[in-house]
């Protein structure tokens, strides 16, 4: 039995201005163990988009910590998910990452369930000289226990015991609304999912989109690249929004940008960008403060990493990417990226977007691969216990504020805990968020 407290794992010491995360919780095998029975399959977690599956019988896979999981539209409608498992040896039913069936077959024996989950056939079935109280048994895929659908963003959770999706996102759901009210149409996944993966612990990749400190370290050639085209005299390929911003800069002056914390472990980090044209979303500036209002409207063009606690994060920087974090081992994490849009926009700013996005992210990018060499490196150093403890969570400790602030208001927004940062604050208090709610989890599992 492990034997580990959440004090010997997080020492979180408000009163002595104290927050530190052992490595222990990033390479433990037990720990991570625990984390996908307590964290991944006892709590909501990200699905997909609606849009994922538009029509009647579309569908599309996923997963929720170890199990995998079938979300389906059925003729009517209506969507649905369910644990992709046949009821019969427990094979994965539904094969491909996405598609349109009416039927899906079982590959093992043929069981064949509707696009609404009920099972149509047992194959043989007369011959099987079953006893009747087979037939008492319900056949179908079992659905999840709780599966809720916030304006098109999907989440499920494998045990019913859990919040209302509401509780869970709270005010978070806000910055949802900032993707979704892009347009009236609604926001889809641009085609062409980009899968990687990684060295390291999942929480890595949670960590590093809530980190702006990182930026200027990390990403030296992307930056000086970004020079080179200010200062060149020929048109650049791709316009980047970071070139019109002071957040990278490190002698900016005045307020760059912050960080919102809220309950359950969702965070935002952002920074000003201003309504620039530089963003693909310019072409609807006008419109969407007359729908929306200019407060919203300018927070859409605000840098804004958000992560949903565990497994999504939607980063809207040098473009918009939606990712969906798939841990596989303690030390291997698989990412399930798109560039996410808000549908209708006109071929030019799409080609924008879409140029921009392959600029900075993804394995062929010139962010992502900085960042998961980073994490691999971060992975082998976790390795030593000679002092298990991490310093990394103590950037901005004198700047977070209970509440929210002036910025936020602007949108009514009300986190638990805000940081407004100048460029060089690099604020590393939001993390506590992931933490806090790591240990509320573990909690019933682990002793104080
Ligand atoms: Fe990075």
């Amino acid at each position: 039995m492990f034997s580990a407290r959440i004090s010997d794992l997080i020492d979180d010491r408000p009163d002595d201005g104290i927050f530190r995360v052992s490595r222990a919780i990033f390479d433990d095998p037990d720990i991570f163990d625990l984390e996908m029975r307590h964290i991944f399959e006892r709590g909501w977690v990200f699905l997909g988009i609606a849009d994922q599956a538009r029509g009647p019988h579309d569908f599309f896979t996923t997963d929720i910590g170890r199990v995998p999981i079938l979300v389906s539209r059925d003729g009517a409608g209506k969507l649905n998910a369910f644990v992709n498992s046949c009821p019969h040896r427990g094979s994965r039913v539904a094969q491909a990452l996405s598609g349109n069936a009416r039927l899906h077959v079982c590959p093992y024996h043929s069981w064949t369930f509707d696009s609404a989950g009920r099972n149509k056939n047992v194959k043989l079935k007369r011959a099987g000289c079953y006893a009747a109280s087979f037939d008492a048994q319900n056949h179908d895929l079992p659905a999840l226990p709780a599966f809720g659908d916030y304006r098109g963003f999907l989440f499920g959770s494998l045990d019913a015991d859990v919040p209302p999706l509401e509780t869970h996102l709270g005010e978070a759901a806000k910055l949802l609304d900032l993707v979704a009210d892009q347009s009236d149409e609604g926001i889809e996944l641009v085609p062409g999912a980009v899968t990687f993966t990684f060295h390291g612990n999942w929480k890595l990749q949670l960590e590093n989109c809530s980190d702006a400190y990182h930026f200027t370290s990390t990403h030296p050639s992307y930056i000086r690249i970004l020079e080179q085209r200010q200062t060149s005299n020929t048109k650049a390929a791709v316009k980047s929004v970071w070139e019109s911003s002071d957040y990278w800069r490190e002698d900016a002056k005045g307020v760059a940008g912050g960080s919102f914390s809220f309950p359950y472990g969702h965070v935002l980090n952002w920074g000003i960008f201003g309504v620039t044209e530089a963003l693909p979303l310019y072409e609807r500036a006008v419109a969407l403060a007359e729908r929306h209002g200019v407060a919203k409207r300018d927070w859409m063009f605000n840098m804004r990493n958000l992560s949903i606690f565990p497994n999504l994060q939607i980063a809207e920087n040098a473009s918009s990417q939606l990712r969906v974090i798939q841990p596989l081992a303690p030390d291997k994490t698989e990412m399930r990226t798109w560039c996410i849009a808000p549908k209708g926009e006109s071929r030019e700013a799409r080609r924008q977007r879409i140029r921009q996005y392959e600029d900075f992210f993804n394995p062929s990018g010139m962010a992502t691969p900085d960042d998961t060499v980073t994490y691999e490196n971060c992975q082998r150093g976790f390795a030593s216990r000679v002092d298990p403890w991490l310093q990394g969570y103590a950037r901005g400790t004198t700047a977070a504020r209970e509440g929210g602030n002036r910025f936020g208001e602007l949108i009514d927004l009300h986190p638990a805990f805000s940081v407004l940062a100048d460029a060089q604050l690099g604020d590393e208090t939001l993390f506590r968020s992931y933490y806090r709610e790591w240990a509320r989890r573990m909690a019933g599992v682990l002793a104080p």
